[in-house]
């Protein structure tokens, strides 16, 4: 019995200092982003009232470890969100980021959305105010590359609390405040 105890508090005691001396040599850091710029192309209302919204966004995804690179899997995913709608989503590309990278991606953001002519209501108002609150969302696979090694898929979520000017199609967007905050899901 104490025995069995004693072994398991050892295991415990060697997984420990494996992973404090595992962090110490990687010093893992989260990746981060910035919204570049956010172009809106197209926002109309449909003939069914749905409101199709068409986005580009440039955003610039920093990986700011030495030693770990990150592969970036198929099913990444940015949102664009007024309250809690969705107005469109586009897919991230699948691609490896190494060392202390900075890669600058352009993604499409498509959508179509019910209840469009009380949506673009609410949106034009806000637009007088000048200050028009959207949540971008970033939701992507990863797996960890330590040396030789790739680890496991976790993911990240990041969300990035913007203030734009204006939804003018075919205008470059002035960002007004650019917030994001990331934390990992294994
Ligand atoms: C960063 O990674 C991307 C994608 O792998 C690559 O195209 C680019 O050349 C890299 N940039 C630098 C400065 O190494
Ligand atoms: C960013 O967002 C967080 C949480 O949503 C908030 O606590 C913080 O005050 C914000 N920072 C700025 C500069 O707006």
């Amino acid at each position: 019995m104490y025995c069995t105890i004693g072994i398991l508090v050892f295991v415990f005691i060697i997984i420990g200092a494996t992973a404090g001396i595992l962090y110490l040599i990687f010093q893992p850091k989260l990746p981060n982003y910035s919204v570049d710029s956010l172009k809106i192309s197209d926002l109309r209302l449909n003939l069914d009232m749905t409101l199709y919204a068409k986005f580009d966004v440039k955003i610039t995804a920093n990986n700011p470890n030495k030693k770990i690179g990150i592969h970036y899997e198929q099913g990444g995913r940015l949102s664009v969100w007024y309250t809690n709608t969705k107005l469109c989503q586009g897919t991230l590309p699948k691609f490896y980021q190494g060392h202390q990278n900075k890669t600058l991606l352009n993604v499409a953001l498509t959508g179509q959305t019910q209840y469009g002519n009380t949506l673009m209501n609410a949106l034009q108002q806000q637009q007088q105010t000048g200050r028009i609150p959207l949540d971008l969302k970033v939701d992507a696979p990863v797996a960890i590359q330590l040396g030789r090694l790739k680890l496991m898929k976790v993911w990240i979520l990041g969300e990035c609390l913007l203030v734009v000017d204006s939804l003018t199609a075919n205008n470059l967007i002035s960002i007004k405040a650019n917030n994001c905050s990331f934390r990992l899901k294994l």
